[in-house]
């Protein structure tokens, strides 16, 4: 049976729970904070949440490492808590879709610890190889910069210690063993989780680094100049993938739910191997390539912002995966520095404003479906420098360390990490002008709050008319009333400019759409293409002004005046 594509009318929007909202006043986010906002998240016009992981973890990951795929991390609540949000996201008209870790666990779960013993049904549900006292197994390195392999003590059925060199391969941090999917015992352990929360009642999942899974047989070593994720030639879209993928979707359509995956390093032509609609074993996949408008590869290795590249990216996934496969928009995650300090410009708070809106125009009319980050709707922006001990997150370290051992003086390893750490994403959302931003009622919340909270937080911002949260309002709801903007073609108009982004949505039958977006700090003039223009223009939406007169007759002029980073929506027949 061809499943149901429900999943193209959503909009959604992400928590990364520990920072979202702390309801019991530990200094922890947590689902008594998210149940007292979804009326809130639901009045932006999103329809779908997309939970970062909730379960029970020692943190070293903030929940990307897994100690129980069955349980809530107690310092969020429980179950129950969770079933109630759950119920009440389901009322409001919201999907609610669970981030699962299928390449990894944490090193505290139970499956890990049984897998030290040889003996164990489970000695092969992660990746153990022999080494040697000082050699790892191959010359893998972790995509967390540092090693790849971590030897560690196994014991024989008489619970003696084997006198082998056991190594477990870790992808990501030391405490985040892979996991063997090449067992189909382990496989079936993971159907079981996702059958666990589908039975619940949640409508899919979010895949973490789901390209990862299939290991290249053998393990050969990679290419040895690569600093980090070296093997990943072995490691990702490896052999299997495919296979795998297909199994564990099996179950999701047992219920009709979805799938988005995290696809690190993927292009469109790649991606079709995997969602095309034909014969899909995901249908929704994250790349990465737009984010690498301002950098090479990671954000570590800044450049300047070309919004050329942006558009180049943009383009590119519009049209190959038009009419084959569905795209997945974004601009800010958990993993991302915030896109106002990298693609837009936070010179004044008027700018700062008026680049969230330009960036919101630039993806959300888009073909896919569009997922917008905890606090992007306010324009959060990155926080201040801080000293190397006051980042909590592991990567931000480890790349620290990867940068001195290259070379770089600790003041300019310091400025990358400002520019680059994830931990920009993570700090308290900015509530209101109280206290630790209103995220919690505890003296200190488990991270810094943005010192610009003053300024920057939902109860000013709301308070604006024309503020950015409006602003998503209005173009999520002029999207969601049109086909046009499900189903219509895309065409960039002006590909080469880097200041102006221009493109437009067309669908027979329905009125078009010329979306007009200017990147620039200054005021610029700019002309309408001849051909639209000629045909009549009307003004639907415009972020200088909220009020705009839709039922105005349309006009042929051509010559355009935008201020600094103004958008134009114009419908034309
Ligand atoms: C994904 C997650 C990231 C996590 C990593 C390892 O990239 O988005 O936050 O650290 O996988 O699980």
């Amino acid at each position: 049976m061809p499943k149901t594509d429900w999943y193209k009318d959503l909009v959604f929007y992400q928590i990364w729970p520990r920072s979202f909202c702390d309801g019991d006043g530990d200094g922890i986010g947590d689902l008594t904070g998210v149940l007292g906002k979804l009326d809130y998240i639901r009045s932006l016009g999103v329809n779908a949440l997309w939970f970062s992981p909730l379960y029970p973890s020692p943190q070293d990951d903030y929940g990307y490492d897994i100690a129980d795929y069955c349980a809530i991390n107690p310092e969020y609540g429980t179950l129950a808590q969770f079933q109630e949000v759950l119920e009440k996201a389901h009322a409001l008209g919201m999907k609610v879709i669970m981030d699962l870790v299928l390449n990894h666990t944490s090193n505290q779960h139970a499956w890990f610890l049984e897998s030290l013993h040889l003996d164990s049904p489970k000695a092969d549900w992660y990746i153990w190889r022999r080494g040697t006292d000082k050699k790892p197994p191959n010359n893998w390195t972790s995509t967390f910069p540092g090693p790849g392999w971590e030897k560690r003590e196994r014991y024989n059925a008489d619970g003696s210690v084997s006198s082998d060199a056991w190594y477990y391969l870790h992808l990501f941090a030391v405490e985040q063993p892979d996991l063997n999917h090449d067992c189909p015992a382990l496989r079936e352990a993971l159907k079981d989780v996702q059958r666990f929360w589908l039975d619940m009642g949640v409508d899919g999942f979010r895949e973490d680094v789901i390209t990862y899974i299939s290991k290249k047989e053998g393990l050969p070593n990679g290419f040895p100049l690569m600093p980090a994720g070296r093997g990943m030639e072995h490691f990702s879209q490896g052999p299997n993938l495919r296979k795998y993928l297909a199994e564990y979707r099996t179950v999701v359509d047992e219920y009709d739910a979805m799938t988005v995956g995290e696809a690190p390093g993927m292009t469109p032509q790649n991606a079709l191997r995997y969602i095309d609609q034909n014969a899909p074993v995901l249908d929704l996949m994250f790349h990465f390539q737009h984010m690498t408008a301002d950098c090479i590869g990671l954000a570590w290795v800044k450049t300047r912002f070309s919004l050329r590249k942006l558009k180049k990216v943009f383009n590119a996934w519009q049209q190959a995966l038009r009419g084959r496969a569905w795209n997945t928009l974004y601009l800010e995650n958990h993993d991302q520095p915030r896109v106002l300090s990298r693609f837009g410009c936070t010179d004044t708070e008027e700018l700062r404003v008026a680049s969230g809106k330009a960036l919101a125009a630039a993806y959300l009319l888009q073909q896919g479906t569009p997922f917008i980050y905890q606090g992007q709707e306010i324009g959060m922006t990155n926080l201040p420098p801080l000293a190397l001990e006051e980042y909590p997150d592991v990567v931000t370290h480890n790349t620290y360390d990867l940068f001195r051992s290259l070379g770089f003086s600790h003041k300019r390893t310091m400025a990358h990490a400002a520019y680059a750490a994830r931990d920009n994403a993570r700090s308290p959302v900015q509530w209101s002008s109280a206290p630790n931003a209103g995220f919690t009622t505890a003296e200190k919340p488990w991270f810094m709050v943005n010192p610009n909270y003053k300024t920057i937080n939902v109860a000013n911002a709301l308070a604006d008319p024309n503020g950015l949260p409006q602003w998503y309002k209005q173009v999520l709801a002029l999207r969601s009333v049109r086909t046009l903007f499900r189903d219509g073609t895309y065409r960039d108009l002006c590909p080469r400019s880097q200041t102006l982004y221009m493109y437009t949505r067309e669908l027979p039958g329905e009125q078009s759409c010329l979306v007009v977006i200017s990147f620039s700090k200054k005021v610029t003039q700019i002309q309408l293409p001849k051909a639209i223009a000629a045909r009549g223009v009307q003004l639907v939406l415009d972020s200088t002004n909220n009020a705009v007169d839709a039922t105005a007759p349309p006009t042929h002029e051509r010559n355009l005046t935008l201020k600094p980073y103004q958008v134009q929506v114009y419908f034309y027949q």
